[in-house]
């Protein structure tokens, strides 16, 4: 059985990387993909409650560590349960974030050092990649005045300017270190724009 396609979305916040989801996913389906559609922190019941713990307000001040361990907490039973048994049945997977995450937030934001990280996605997912991880990039100004408009904010987006501008450059530097599977889409474009984008870069996989 030919194994299936896995596709990452990454980005800082209000990149537009859920409503880009959508559209990739619509469109992939319409190209007949079996299509498996996830997200992390998430993605299984345990998964889902420890997303509600990391990304509740109230949770407030978490030692970086334990929120680091939380997110590959989540990861591994992600993994076990549903990602990998989907790409052996030769479905493809599209997730929203993954690893490149911890990278990011973890450790550009929180200051972590990404040998750590490093050391825990080997213990994770040894063998396990994406097949290709969308960086949907912008300014970090210019997304948290598009992210700011929501209600709610959750933990994360509470953070300062400052922390996402080095969640921002840790992103960056996994894509020069990744640039066969790390790909920038111009998330400052319009809608339209960025699925175009974003649809040049899947179709290689097919
Ligand atoms: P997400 O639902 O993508 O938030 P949004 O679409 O609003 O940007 O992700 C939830 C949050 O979890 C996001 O702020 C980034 C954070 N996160 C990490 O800090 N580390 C990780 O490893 C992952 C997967 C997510």
């Amino acid at each position: 059985m030919s194994k299936g396609q896995f596709i990452t979305l990454e980005g800082t916040e209000g990149a537009g990387k859920s409503t880009a989801a959508v559209a990739i996913a619509d469109w992939l389906m319409g190209r007949g993909v079996d299509l498996v559609i996830s997200r992390e922190p998430g993605g299984t019941a345990l998964g889902e409650m420890l997303r509600s713990v990391l990304l509740d307000p109230n949770t407030g001040n978490l030692a970086a560590e334990s929120e680091l361990l939380m997110m590959f907490a989540a990861r591994a039973q992600h993994i076990m349960q549903i990602i990998q048994p989907a790409l052996e049945a030769g479905k493809w997977v599209l997730c929203d974030r993954f690893t490149d995450a911890s990278f990011a937030y973890q450790g550009g934001g929180r200051g972590l050092s990404f040998e750590r990280i490093e050391e825990l996605e080997q213990w994770v997912h040894p063998h396990l990649q994406p097949d290709l991880t969308l960086l949907f990039d912008l300014p970090v100004e210019e997304g948290l005045q598009r992210a700011g408009r929501r209600n709610f904010p959750d933990r994360f987006e509470q953070e300062k300017v400052a922390f996402f501008t080095q969640v921002r450059e840790a992103y960056l530097r996994r894509m020069e270190q990744f640039p066969g599977r790390v790909k920038l889409v111009d998330a400052s474009q319009n809608v339209e724009q960025v699925f175009c984008q974003a649809q040049a870069l899947i179709e290689p996989l097919f």
